[in-house]
């Protein structure tokens, strides 16, 4: 196997459970208590906004009563410790792994804290509830909604992720079900550029199958340990 350089790591809705975050399939899961439909859909949106907005602002409000784990905080020390390159993609968009202290990161669905203006596209950050119809302070439109992807719409940076993908010597997988493309094909990719992977997650994902090595059992548990591992 080729010497670690360059580190791809995607995490998943699991890695945030432990903080109290909830996964969205799953016992409990969100998808449990709401139809993607009504409110992660283009669709949604334009169909009943107020109601789009409002299971955002629950979830954004939520993050003041969460911290992050031992498993972001590990991220976060590999992050200020790992001397290759090193590239955090996330499909959540909580906090936490901010709040832990990573900052090579990218929300590839984007984030509860910031605002899209869906006319102009300027970005802002937002930390209370977001009214539909807010005014966009930048082109004055009334057009302002959850900067979150929604299914059917493309997710951020692919182009970044992209790159980072074909350099990986190793693509780690955290708390992910492995249900959603593209990042449930990401590990297809490394592998077509020799990257070494490793799965760790709760249960079998869906991709496991894709995976050199997978490891079962909580973030909070199994990643300090493979940081430990790594940085020796
Ligand atoms: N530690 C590790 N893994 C865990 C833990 C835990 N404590 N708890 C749950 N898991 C695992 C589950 O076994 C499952 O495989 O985390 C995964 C969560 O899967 P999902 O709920 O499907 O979340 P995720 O994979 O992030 O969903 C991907 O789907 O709904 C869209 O845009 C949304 O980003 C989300 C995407």
């Amino acid at each position: 196997m080729r010497d670690i350089h360059n580190i791809l790591i995607l995490t998943g809705a699991g890695i945030s459970a432990e903080s109290g975050v909830a996964t969205f399939r799953g016992p409990g899961g969100l998808w449990e208590g709401h139809r993607v439909e009504d409110v992660c859909t283009p669709e949604a949106l334009e169909r009943d906004r107020a109601q789009v907005h409002r299971f955002y602002d629950a979830r954004r409000e939520q993050l003041a009563a969460v911290e992050p784990n031992a498993a972001h905080r590990a991220l976060a020390r590999l992050d200020a410790e790992w001397a290759g390159d090193l590239l955090l993609v996330t499909q959540n968009v909580d906090d936490l792994h901010e709040r832990a202290g990573s900052k090579r990161l990218l929300h590839m669905h984007g984030e509860l804290k910031s605002a899209l203006c869906a006319r102009c596209e300027a970005r802002q950050p937002w930390e209370a509830a977001l009214p539909p119809g807010h005014i966009c302070p930048a082109c004055g439109a009334s057009a302002l909604r959850p900067d979150i992807v929604f299914f059917g719409e493309m997710p951020y940076r692919m182009d970044v992720i992209e790159q980072a993908l074909a350099k990986a010597d190793l693509f780690v997988s955290i708390g992910t079900s492995g249900a959603v493309y593209p990042a449930a094909g990401f590990v297809q990719t490394a592998r077509y550029h020799g990257a070494a992977t490793l799965e760790l997650n709760l249960d079998p994902s869906e991709g496991s199958l894709w995976f050199a090595e997978s490891r079962m059992g909580p973030a909070g548990t199994l990643v300090p340990a493979w940081v430990d591992e790594l940085l020796g």
